[in-house]
């Protein structure tokens, strides 16, 4: 079995998992390192986390570091990410947010020149590891980005897509895999009946649904979203607002936004990030109310960034 993150969509078949062994390292880099991913201790959450009391870390930060050849946007972040939880990152601009969660699934890869310094784990897995398999990654990794993207191609090939390279071919279970995606991205009704219908004729916050149930349909376990929102009105943003709170629980969902009122709504911990370090980090209810370091509660409170 992987041992990266549960997979979500749990009524579709394990279509993946043979892959998903063969690129598994024999033993956890974790482990080798001497320590114990996964280990649950008992603490107490209040606020929004406080019907949860087994801390269960899916991604975790320690001394992460990431350079652009010589500019370095992420300096020495440690930080747990908890499963099923919503996590915020926010910021100023600059400060790095965006370069610490595409490194979740080395997206930055794509930018030539990027370094990565320290550790960055999904699950028991060193992400940075030379032998990890960069495609299941972002399998299991998926990401949102701030400008919905769909391919120009109808809305079934698009949530096909992931699945189609899986090697899935058989029809009924393409069609089971993207009523479920749909659903899940609370997008289904509205576009069931056209199914072969162009994704580029939907509208900007359909297109965006689009894209999370895109990212859904390869089963992954994390979720990533770079402002999400941040091209769409207000309604659209609302729903997916109310989408990213229907996928908490089954997803570990890490979104980047500068909407503090949407961080406020929606995350159960807030990490706030300053030129490139982690300031502080804690449950978003303390974030937002009391906040233990000045920079935050400036940044908090509109007084600077
Ligand atoms: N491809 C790149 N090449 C070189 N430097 C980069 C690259 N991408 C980002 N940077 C730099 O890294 C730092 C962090 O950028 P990043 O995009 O992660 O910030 P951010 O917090 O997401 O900002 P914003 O809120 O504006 O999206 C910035 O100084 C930025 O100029
Ligand atoms: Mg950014």
């Amino acid at each position: 079995m992987s041992t990266l993150p549960d997979v979500a969509l749990p009524d579709a078949p394990l279509h993946n998992m043979s892959q998903a062994r063969t690129c598994e390292p024999s033993e956890s880099p974790l482990k080798e390192r001497g320590k114990e991913p996964g280990k649950e201790q008992r603490v107490s959450l209040p606020g929004k986390t406080n019907e949860k009391s087994v801390r269960e870390p899916v991604i975790r930060a320690e001394n992460f570091c990431l350079y652009y050849a010589s500019k370095q946007a992420v300096d020495h972040v440690s930080m747990e990410i908890e499963r099923g939880e919503v996590t915020a990152i926010i910021g100023p601009s600059g400060c790095g947010k965006s370069s610490f969660l595409r490194s979740i699934n080395r997206m930055n890869d794509l930018i030539p020149g990027t370094r990565a310094e320290g550790l960055l784990s999904v699950g028991d897995r060193d992400v940075y590891d030379k032998r990890i398999d960069l495609v299941m990654l972002r399998r299991r990794v998926g990401m949102v980005f701030q400008r919905p993207n769909p391919f120009p191609k109808s809305i079934f090939d698009n949530i096909a897509y992931g699945p189609r390279l899986q090697g899935i071919r058989r029809r009924s279970l393409l069609n089971d895999i993207i009523e479920e995606s749909l659903r899940s991205a609370a997008l289904w009704n509205e576009v069931k009946d056209f199914l072969w219908k162009s994704a580029l004729a939907l509208s900007g916050g359909q297109q965006q649904r689009l894209c999370i149930a895109r990212a859904l349909a390869t089963r992954p376990g994390v979720l990533l979203m770079d402002e999400p929102c941040s091209a769409l009105d207000p309604i659209a943003s609302g729903k997916i607002e109310e989408l990213i709170v229907s996928l908490r629980k089954r997803y570990t969902i890490v979104i980047v936004t500068h909407n503090m009122q949407q961080a406020a709504r929606i995350s159960d911990r807030t990490a706030f990030f300053c030129l490139g370090k982690l300031i502080e980090y804690d449950e978003t209810s303390r974030i937002f109310t009391s906040p233990a370091n000045e920079q935050t509660e400036a940044y908090v409170t509109g007084r600077f960034g």
